[in-house]
C-alpha cells in the first residue's frame, strides 16, 4: 500500500470528516489536520449556541477521529500567514482545504454600519468565546431587530431574549455572562422577508424559542401570507408543515406576560437602518408573495424603533491566499472537490471541503457527505499519479514540524488542546458547569503548553 500524507486546512466537522474518510478508506494515509485556532472543532465549539449541549455531543465522535494514530491536529497554525501553498506542496501529497466560512455577508442598506448596527456573526464569536473578537460586546438596547429568518437568526434572537442565568448551566466564557447579565433587552423582532412557508427556520429550533418562561413568542398577523405555493410546500414538506403550525400557535396563542418578547414580523423587507449617530429604527418594505415564493416590494413601509439591529443573512467564507475564488458566490471554485484555477483546470492535488466548497448553508451532517465526494476525487486522482509515478516516497514527517518551528509558529498539538480542553471541563465542574471556555488565545496557549 503506498503511503500518502494530506494536508487537511480546517480542523471544523469537514476538515475531520475528510480525515476520517481519507484514514479510513485508505491504510496508507496519514492526515495532519490544521487549525488557525489553538482548538479543534470549528464552529461546532465557535457557532453552535451554548444551550444546545446535545448537538455539541457531536464532539465526541469527532474527538475520536482526531485521536486516531494516523491523524495529528496541529492547532494555531494560519494558512496564508504560517503556511503557504507552496509549503503545502513540499510536505504534502495533496491538500484538502476546509476554511468554512466566519464573517457575516454584507447587507447594503443605508445606515447599515451605524453604531449599534452589528453582524450575527460578530455576535455568535462573542458569546461562543472566540479568541479573535473583543472581550466585551453592548447589550444597552431594549428593543432590538434581527433581519433575515434563518436559525442564525433565531439563535441570536433567543441568546438576546433568555435571562443570563438560564446560561449558567452551559460552557459560556464567564466575560460572557458577565455580559448577558448586564442585557437590558426585552423586546427582539425578527424581519423575515418572505411567508411562513418561506422561512428558512428548522422547525426543532423554532419551537426551542418558546422554552423559556421568561420569554414569550409573538407571531404578528400582518405579512402571515399563504399562497397557493405556500400551500403546496406545506402539504408535500414535512419541516414546512410543522414550522408553520408551530407559527400558527404562536399567532393565535395570549402572551403570559413574560417580562421578554421575541416577535416574528413575516413579508417586511429591510430597506434602511435609521439613526442619527446610532441606531434609532429599522424600515422595512411590506411585501407580497408572488405565486412561486418569491416576493415583490409593496411600497408601504414600516419603521419600528429599535437601538440596536444584528443582521443574520448569512455566513461568509474569506478568500485564501494562492487560491481562487467565486467572489459572487462566495466559495472556491471545484468540480466534485477538485480546486479549479482561472482557466476552469483542476489544480494539481489541491482540494475542498465544506462550507467553502458548498457555501454558508446546511447542517453539521452535510458536510460528511461533502467530505465524501471530495476524498473519492482524491482518491481517484491519487490512482492516476501513481501510475504515473510509482514508487515515490512520502514527506518525512517531523519536516513540517521543523519548518514551523523554524517561522516561531508555537503549535498546539491534539496533547496541547487535551490540557486545554481538561483545564475547561476543570474550570466548570468547580463551579457547577458544564465547561467554562477560556479565550484569550495567549492563555489558551499557555495552558496547551502546560
Ligand atoms: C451560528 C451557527 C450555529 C450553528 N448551529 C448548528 C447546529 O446547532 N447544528 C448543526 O447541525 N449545524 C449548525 N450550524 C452549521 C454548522 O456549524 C456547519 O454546517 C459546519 O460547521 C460547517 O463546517 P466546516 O468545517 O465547513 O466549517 P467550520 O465549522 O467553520 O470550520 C472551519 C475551520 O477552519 C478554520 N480556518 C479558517 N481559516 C483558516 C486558515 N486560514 N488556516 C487554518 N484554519 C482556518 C477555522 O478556524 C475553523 O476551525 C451552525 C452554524 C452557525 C453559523
Ligand atoms: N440549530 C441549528 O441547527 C442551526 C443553527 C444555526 C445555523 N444552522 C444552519 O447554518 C446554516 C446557515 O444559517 P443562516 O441562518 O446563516 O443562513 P440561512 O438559513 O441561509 O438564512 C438566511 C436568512 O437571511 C435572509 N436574507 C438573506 N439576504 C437577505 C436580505 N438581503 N434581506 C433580508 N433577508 C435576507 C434569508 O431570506 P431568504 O430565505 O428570503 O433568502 C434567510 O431568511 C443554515 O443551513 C442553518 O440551518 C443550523
Amino acid at each position: 500500500m503506498k503511503q500518502i500524507r494530506v494536508a487537511v486546512i480546517g480542523a471544523g466537522p469537514a476538515g475531520i470528516y475528510a480525515a476520517d474518510i481519507l484514514t479510513e478508506q485508505h491504510d496508507g494515509a496519514s492526515v495532519d489536520v490544521f487549525d488557525r485556532l489553538p482548538t479543534p472543532y470549528g464552529l461546532v465549539r465557535y457557532g453552535v449556541a451554548p444551550d444546545h449541549p446535545r448537538i455539541k455531543e457531536i464532539v465526541k465522535a469527532l474527538h475520536r477521529v482526531l485521536d486516531r494514530d494516523r491523524i495529528r491536529f496541529l492547532g494555531n497554525v494560519e494558512y496564508g500567514v504560517d503556511l503557504k501553498l507552496a509549503d503545502l506542496q513540499a510536505h504534502y501529497d495533496a491538500v484538502i482545504f476546509s476554511t468554512g466560512a466566519m464573517a457575516d455577508r454584507d447587507l447594503d442598506i443605508p445606515g447599515i454600519d451605524l453604531p449599534g448596527s452589528h453582524g450575527a456573526a460578530d455576535f455568535v464569536s462573542w458569546y461562543a468565546g472566540h479568541p479573535d473578537v473583543p472581550d466585551s460586546w453592548p447589550l444597552e438596547a431594549r428593543e432590538i431587530a434581527v433581519i433575515g429568518a434563518g436559525n442564525v437568526a433565531l439563535d441570536v434572537a433567543r441568546m438576546l431574549a433568555k435571562p443570563s442565568d438560564e446560561q449558567l448551566g452551559t460552557e459560556i466564557a464567564d466575560n460572557v455572562h458577565r455580559g448577558l447579565a448586564l442585557n437590558q433587552a426585552t423586546d427582539i423582532h425578527i424581519f423575515a422577508r418572505r411567508g411562513p412557508a418561506q422561512i428558512k427556520f428548522t422547525p426543532m429550533e423554532l419551537r426551542e424559542l418558546s422554552h423559556s418562561p421568561e420569554v414569550d413568542v409573538v407571531v404578528h398577523p400582518e405579512g402571515f401570507e399563504i399562497d397557493e405555493a405556500s400551500q403546496h410546500a406545506i402539504s408535500s414538506n414535512k419541516g414546512t408543515r410543522l414550522m408553520v403550525d408551530t407559527l400558527l400557535k404562536h399567532l393565535e396563542a395570549e402572551p403570559t406576560g413574560a417580562a421578554r418578547r421575541i416577535h416574528i414580523h413575516l413579508c417586511q423587507a429591510p430597506v434602511a437602518v435609521l439613526g442619527n449617530g446610532q441606531v434609532q429604527g429599522l424600515r422595512t418594505e411590506k411585501t407580497a408573495l408572488q405565486g412561486d415564493g418569491t416576493v415583490r416590494g409593496t411600497g408601504e413601509y414600516v419603521d419600528t424603533p429599535v437601538q440596536a439591529v444584528y443582521r443574520a443573512v448569512g455566513y461568509r467564507s474569506s478568500q485564501l491566499v494562492d487560491l481562487p475564488f467565486d467572489h459572487t458566490a462566495g466559495v472556491v471554485p471545484h468540480d466534485a472537490g477538485r480546486v479549479l484555477d482561472l482557466d476552469g483546470e483542476a489544480m494539481p492535488s489541491t482540494y475542498v471541503t465544506g462550507w467553502v466548497k458548498r457555501g454558508p448553508v446546511g447542517l453539521i451532517g452535510h458536510t460528511k457527505s461533502d467530505a465524501a465526494e471530495t476524498v473519492a476525487s482524491l482518491l481517484a486522482d491519487l490512482d492516476l499519479d501513481l501510475d504515473q509515478a510509482p514508487g515515490t516516497e512520502p514527506a518525512d514527517p517531523d519536516r513540517i514540524l521543523i519548518h514551523l518551528a523554524e517561522r516561531g509558529v508555537e503549535v498546539t498539538t491534539w496533547e496541547g488542546w487535551g490540557r486545554l480542553d481538561a483545564h475547561e471541563v476543570a474550570l466548570g465542574t468547580a463551579a457547577g458547569r458544564q465547561r467554562i471556555k477560556v479565550v484569550p488565545r495567549e492563555e489558551m496557549l499557555r495552558i496547551s503548553r502546560g
